[in-house]
């Protein structure tokens, strides 16, 4: 079989990568990478999400009641918590229970909260278990509060010892001989964040991602940034700025979100990974099938630009000040744009028709004529069933949507089988980002399958036909300038997709790299420029799959990357690499991911932290007709790579 060569960063002139989309599902946000630790903090709601002291608890019998005040906190948080002794004595307060608990160690906490009412005393705010109510730290904060005046209290709480397990909480608590009722909002504490940014990243969950080297953030979804109806859409400009300017929405996976993880805390998370960003605009339509007509299009347009020059835009420009003000005069670099998420989903009754005919043109032609050098891509790939639902107008393929600077997007969600036999989807095709990815179901799942429940975790059979699918997608790195896993991030609480990358919850102890991770990280890790042609004996590939190239960036590195991948355990497949010009003795370090507990179904499970993925480096040296020999086992995925890093 043979392969053609290419130079990776390709037409589109960036260099291939891989990396994840990130939007809030599973409380992967929000009671996710987002390190806030209170649940409920600014009691936020929606059309969706009734307000509620939910997970607060009162402590010494304290009535906490929901109120709207006529002068909250902000237009954005109106609601807020009055907290009153009732039947209480003594320190009377509440405590929150945090997203299904809270990690309690020997570090730094930042708190903050915001009082109304008279009250001259102390606060107390205590982290303690929720089991045995063993306190391991405490802080008295003076108060400053007075009456009818919304007043920001701030501490830094050190425990002095840490807790064995994630059920604790934290409280609150002031003396109710002095006031008899307070009203609090913005409850806030967060434990020391990833690169110490301000309302930034859970370490290990960031530190998990950072390990899998990736290239890529595409952000804010998926569905997320469509929105469940046209008027709940995720809409940036509410994440920018002060928590209390932050009003929340009700997210589209079934939770309220707080809007803490908003645009700048991408784009720092972004920044500190060194990470491209594809950013998603909203391009007019919302998951429940409303789209916006033609004439009502150009405000959301406008958006968009100034979406963008808030990110990219010098700091003198209207939007850029604004990022300025924020504390990042830089701009952010910027190089991919994409108009919409699914829209052939939205074929009926007419979405998609009006993606192609006004929608799609009328962003792409502005932001092109805004920003020429950004490469847009529409949210559509050319085998989506589009026409299906079309009722005018051709196949993409054919033109229309996608003129010839325009990379499409493809998901695939599929059984391992299905990732396999795509191994040479993208040979003759016109360029695409795989925007999501992922092996799903098993194979044979009875159809329709997203009617079924999704297997439990990543396996290893599905990670090794996503490997095979990568690198297909890889070796045509020319017009594929990355490709993302989606989702990224699972908590174990809220297990409504199950197949992610990363699964952890409140104990850090818990955080666990999926076997999908591992293949993901090996193959990020012997990044490539080009890719090489190739030719082989072998008639066909299967059950070996294979690609090569080499890396100008280190030194012209030669690199093969192949995964076998067989559905009955068959014999160990010999495999010969022989790159052209590599001297006899030449050496090459040959990375070997198998599965040690043989089972194809097993997967990593945070609750045992048993990790079934077999990791083993080998130093191979050319041999005497320059080939590298050796011989990859059944369900493997193997890096061969000639840089001794
Ligand atoms: O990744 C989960 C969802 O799958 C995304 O939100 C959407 O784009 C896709 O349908």
């Amino acid at each position: 079989v043979q392969s053609s060569g290419g130079n990776v960063t390709g037409k589109f002139g960036h260099s291939y990568g891989y990396g994840f989309l990130h939007e809030d599902i599973n409380n992967s946000g929000d009671g996710g990478i987002y390190a806030e630790l209170i649940q409920n903090r600014a009691f936020q709601f929606s059309k969706e999400y009734n307000v509620s002291t939910d997970h607060y608890w009162p402590i010494n019998n304290a009535a906490l009641n929901i109120k709207f005040l006529n002068e909250p906190l902000s237009k954005a948080l109106p609601a807020s918590m009055h907290v009153a002794a009732g039947n209480g004595s003594g320190e009377v307060g509440f405590k929150n229970d945090g997203y299904w608990g809270m990690d309690v160690q020997v570090q730094t906490y930042t708190g903050s909260f915001w009082v109304k009412g008279a009250y001259n005393g102390s606060f107390t705010a205590t982290l303690a278990s929720n089991l045995t109510g063993d306190v391991f730290g405490s802080i008295e904060v003076p108060s400053q509060s007075v009456a009818d005046v919304w007043t920001e209290h701030t501490f830094e709480l050190v425990p002095n010892m840490a807790a064995s397990n994630s059920n604790n909480t934290f409280a609150i608590t002031f003396d109710s001989a002095v006031a008899s009722a307070l009203d609090f909002n913005l409850i806030s504490l967060f434990p020391p964040t990833y690169k110490n940014r301000k309302n930034g990243l859970r370490v290990d969950i960031a530190q998990a991602l950072a390990d899998m080297n990736p290239h890529f953030l595409r952000f804010p979804g998926g569905n997320m940034l469509e929105g469940l109806t046209n008027d709940t859409r995720w809409d940036w400009k509410n994440t920018l700025g002060p928590l209390k300017e932050r009003p929340g929405f009700q997210g589209v996976w079934n939770y309220q979100q707080t809007n803490g993880l908003g645009i700048m805390e991408y784009l720092e998370w972004a920044e500190d990974m060194d990470l491209q960003i594809v950013l998603g605009v909203w391009a007019g339509l919302a998951l429940d099938g409303n789209f916006t007509l033609q004439e009502d299009l150009p405000p959301f347009i406008e958006d968009a630009l100034a979406e963008i020059e808030f990110i990219s835009g010098p700091a003198n420009s209207t939007w850029g000040a604004r990022r300025a003000a924020l504390g990042h005069p830089e701009p952010f670099e910027l190089n991919y744009v994409e108009v919409g998420n699914e829209d052939w989903l939205s074929g009926y009754p007419g979405g998609w028709d009006s993606y192609r005919a006004y929608r799609f043109p009328m962003f792409y032609n502005a932001i092109k004529k805004a920003y020429p050098h950004i490469q847009i891509i529409a949210s559509s790939s050319t085998s989506d069933p589009a026409d299906e639902g079309a009722t005018t107008g051709p196949n993409p393929k054919e033109g229309i949507i996608l003129p010839e600077d325009v990379l499409g997007d493809y998901h695939p969600y599929r059984e391992p089988n299905e990732l396999v036999e795509e191994f040479d989807r993208f040979d003759n095709d016109i360029g695409h980002i795989i925007g999501e990815v992922a092996a799903t179901h098993v194979n044979g799942a009875t159809p329709p399958r997203w009617n079924g429940s999704l297997y439990k975790y990543p396996w290893w059979i599905g990670a090794v036909g996503e490997a095979v699918s990568l690198i297909g997608y890889e070796r045509n790195s020319d017009r594929i300038p990355g490709t993302f896993y989606a989702p990224v991030l699972k908590n174990n609480n809220r297990f409504q997709w199950p197949i992610t990358l990363i699964q952890f919850d409140a104990d850090p102890k818990r955080t666990t790299k999926a076997v999908t991770w591992y293949c993901w990280s090996l193959f990020a890790h012997h990044p490539i420029s080009h890719t090489l042609p190739t030719t082989s004996s072998n008639s066909s590939y299967g059950p070996l799959y294979w690609g090569a190239g080499k890396d100008e960036a280190r030194n012209g590195a030669l690199v093969w990357k192949g995964a076998v991948y067989n559905t009955t355990n068959g014999d160990n497949v010999p495999v010969s690499v022989h790159f052209e010009g590599v001297a006899p003795g030449t050496l090459a370090n040959l990375t070997l991911l198998t599965n040690s507990v043989g089972d194809p179904y097993m997967y990593n499970d945070p609750f045992t932290g048993i990790n079934i993925v077999h990791t083993n480096t080998t130093l191979v040296a050319a041999g005497s007709d320059g080939a590298f020999k050796f011989s990859l086992p059944s369900l493997s995925v193997a890096v061969l790579d000639t840089d001794p890093a």
